[in-house]
């Protein structure tokens, strides 16, 4: 099967990335492949594409889709937090562009089996990459109530934590919870009704995506990430990364303002002192968000930002 894609901001990233033939480029996350696609056609005849995704399914789909193309792909099943090492090994010292376009991805959620969507039965996983040991089923089975309540705030910014974490904690008791269903129902009848149905999303989506970071330790991932980003950039080389929440793009926007603007020395002194060096430059003080036409046929788009940033 060949994953359907709906890549978000297509014309955006292109624009932003500023590829030309003969370029080498990284996309970290593969998904439906559909940004990657874009972006070799800008880089033939003789540009590289590496290609990256934690999960197993989206690079067997990669295989298939990049196939004509198979000169100029090289597909790596691995996190993106490990790229310094992905680009040591097969001896690339910088290169001109490297996207992220964060989270999970259409397939994951419609065919993934994995317990990403509380509108389906699945057991309760959640894992992008499946070789990881933490699954969403161990977490909420087996967390500290205090740690749910946590998890659910921070990553989940969820309001009724405590109360959904009460009732999963009374559930769990009797026997374990092992499907999205069975999760989902917990977190809709803990859910104050009149509440409920003044929320424009489903009442689990905030727990399912709290979850899901967990799992994945996205948060984690994408700051380790952010650490290395300028050295692995040639000089006018470009990075491009959509992220889909405001814990996200907190991390994405702190990170590169720390490599453009770091210096470290009081306001009061006239010159820079601390030695800062600038490394990377925004090439727009805002993130680009969606068009409206592009939410209303993408409605996944909707709460996206892209950010760019250019090594100096
Ligand atoms: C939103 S989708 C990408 C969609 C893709 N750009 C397209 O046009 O079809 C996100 C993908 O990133 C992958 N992913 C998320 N975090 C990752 C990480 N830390 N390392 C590698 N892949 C990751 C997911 O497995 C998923 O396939």
């Amino acid at each position: 099967m060949v994953f359907e894609h709906t890549s978000v901001m297509p014309k955006e990233v292109h624009e932003y990335q500023n590829l030309k033939p003969g370029d080498i480029c990284v996309d970290c996350t593969l998904g439906g492949s559909g940004h990657a696609q874009a972006t070799i056609k800008a880089i033939l005849p003789d540009g590289m594409l590496i290609g990256i995704d934690q999960d197993m399914d989206a690079i067997a789909n990669a295989k298939k889709v990049l196939q004509p193309f198979e000169k100029n792909v090289k597909l790596v099943h691995s996190n993106f937090s490990n790229l310094p090492e992905i680009l040591q090994s097969n001896g690339i010292k910088g290169v001109n562009s490297i996207l992220l376009d964060l989270g999970f991805s259409f397939n994951q959620l419609v065919n993934g089996k994995r317990g990403f969507s509380f509108n389906k039965n699945e057991p309760l996983d959640m894992r992008m990459d499946i070789r990881t040991s933490l699954t969403a089923r161990q977490i909420v089975n087996t967390y500290q109530e205090k740690d749910l309540v946590n998890i659910f705030f921070k990553f989940g910014e969820e309001r009724f934590s405590r109360k959904i974490t009460r009732a999963i904690i009374k559930n769990r008791i009797e026997k374990p919870i092992e499907t999205s269903k069975a999760l989902a129902q917990i977190i809709v009848d803990a859910t104050p009704a009149k509440q409920a149905f003044k929320q424009k999303i489903h009442p689990a989506t905030r727990v399912f995506q709290a979850l899901r970071i967990e799992v994945n330790q996205e948060l984690a991932q994408l700051e380790t990430f952010m650490k290395n980003l300028p050295s692995l950039l040639v000089k006018g080389g470009r990075v491009c990364i959509i992220s889909f929440h405001s814990l996200e793009d907190r991390i994405v926007k702190h990170s590169l303002r720390k490599f453009e603007n770091g210096c470290t020395c009081p306001r009061e002194f006239p010159q820079c002192m601390c030695g800062f060096v600038p490394q990377l430059q925004s090439i727009s003080k805002k993130p680009f968000i969606p068009t409206q036409t592009e939410i209303d046929a993408n409605p996944m788009a909707r709460s996206s930002k892209l950010r760019v940033a250019q090594k100096l």
